[in-house]
């Protein structure tokens, strides 16, 4: 496929590689988002069918890219909050630990504390041998080998939010399943850009804030609940997660029934006139390109940077571990990571710094110009 540049709207000279930070609009979605603006001027033409109908379609979309079926998906306003209601909702049996791995994000992080205080149980955190000649791999199989059946919880991220080493889900799933062990992923930074299926890598919960890779606007996110979270108990009891929500005149029949799946899990005021309708536009666009398309367009993108780079000595991720979309570059100890993210920024070529890596991340209005004017800025630093 060609760059689909022409979708968005970024600013002219603008190299953006940092998609992994935040996500540029798509003019789709910046025209959905100034239609439905312009829809709650005044409002005369909302029925009941309007606070449903657009998340109804945003869970389809959902439910294609992560392959499971729409009563399975919640919409949620962020990260934190589907990880809460995960957490919440996994058990801890006697002598059970919850497992993570090294500099998982906060949000993860804080929501497995508050889950171990909860259950007077303790967390673990698998780290790579920073010593190893694959650390990628070795740090596989030693989450591999952690996973027993005392590990109550497994919550970790589809792919490092850091630097992107890949993580071999459909392993550590069959292992989670061996052992009886929750698997929790936090999809934010692939879910959009990589393959995921949520049931070749039985995953249990599938939490995604959706501004990244899912190209979709701030505030807005989604998740998938397996049905081990069918008769859990959500964050909030609101009145549009009842079956009988659709029926106006009659709410107070209060309706002890949460609406299947789940449904009990979408955040209240679902319907979210203005953002709403923005994700949507977004999870159309991605999947009308389609996941393959996504992730061949990035390989074939960053191959001669990542040349470069190995010719420059400088290591990367070995080829099963590293992902186009997202990965770190580690520069040596004598380059200082912030003054490089300086220059590259004086030159309009915007990365993040994660740690001792600079980020880079590309998506679907990345150019080879764009990948090029990095390979010319590294070259003079390097
Ligand atoms: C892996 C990961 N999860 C979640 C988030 C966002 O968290 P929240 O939606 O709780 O703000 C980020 C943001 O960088 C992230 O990298």
């Amino acid at each position: 496929m060609e760059n689909q540049k022409h979708l968005f709207s970024l600013d002219e000279g603008v190299h953006y590689l940092n998609n992994a930070y935040k996500a540029p609009l798509l003019k789709s979605c910046e025209e959905a988002a100034l239609k439905a603006i312009a829809g709650d001027r005044t409002p005369i033409h909302l029925t009941p069918d309007s606070y449903f109908d657009t998340s109804e379609r945003i869970r389809n979309e959902f439910s294609e890219l992560v392959n499971c079926t729409p009563s399975q998906v919640a919409l949620i306003p962020s990260s934190s909050y589907g990880l809460s209601s995960a957490m919440n909702n996994v058990p801890c049996g006697e002598g059970q630990y919850a497992l993570t791995i090294e500099n998982e994000f906060p949000s993860d992080y804080f929501a497995l504390s508050r889950w171990a205080k909860k259950h007077d149980s303790t967390i673990k955190t698998i780290r790579p041998d920073a010593t190893s000649a694959h650390q990628a791999k070795d740090w596989n199989e030693r989450i591999m080998a952690a996973i027993t059946s005392e590990t109550a919880v497994l919550l970790m991220s589809s792919v490092h939010w850091m630097n992107g080493t890949v993580f071999d889900l459909e392993k550590i799933g069959a292992k989670c399943a061996e052992t009886g062990t929750y698997f929790i992923v936090d999809g934010t930074q692939s879910v959009g850009a990589r393959f995921m299926d949520v049931q070749q890598y039985q995953i249990d919960a599938l939490i995604c804030a959706a501004y990244k890779w899912l190209l979709g606007p701030y505030s807005t996110g989604l998740a998938y609940f397996s049905s081990k979270f069918n008769d859990g108990i959500p964050i909030e009891e609101s009145w549009m997660n009842r079956t009988n929500a659709k029926e106006f005149s009659n709410l107070t029949t209060y309706d002890g029934q949460y609406t299947a799946d789940a449904g009990r899990y979408n955040v209240g005021q679902t319907s979210n006139f203005i953002l709403a309708p923005i994700l949507l536009k977004a999870l159309e666009q991605l999947n009308t390109w389609g996941i393959h398309a996504i992730e061949a367009y990035a390989k074939e993108l960053v191959e001669p940077l990542r040349n470069f780079l190995l010719s420059k000595g400088i290591t990367l991720e070995e080829e099963d571990f590293f992902s186009a979309h997202l990965f770190g570059i580690k520069l040596p100890a004598t380059v200082s990571v912030e003054t490089i993210k300086t220059k590259l920024a004086e030159e309009r070529i915007f990365v993040s710094v994660r740690g001792s890596f600079i980020r880079v991340s590309v998506n679907m209005f990345n150019t080879s110009e764009d990948i090029s004017k990095l390979i010319q800025a590294l070259d003079k630093v390097l």
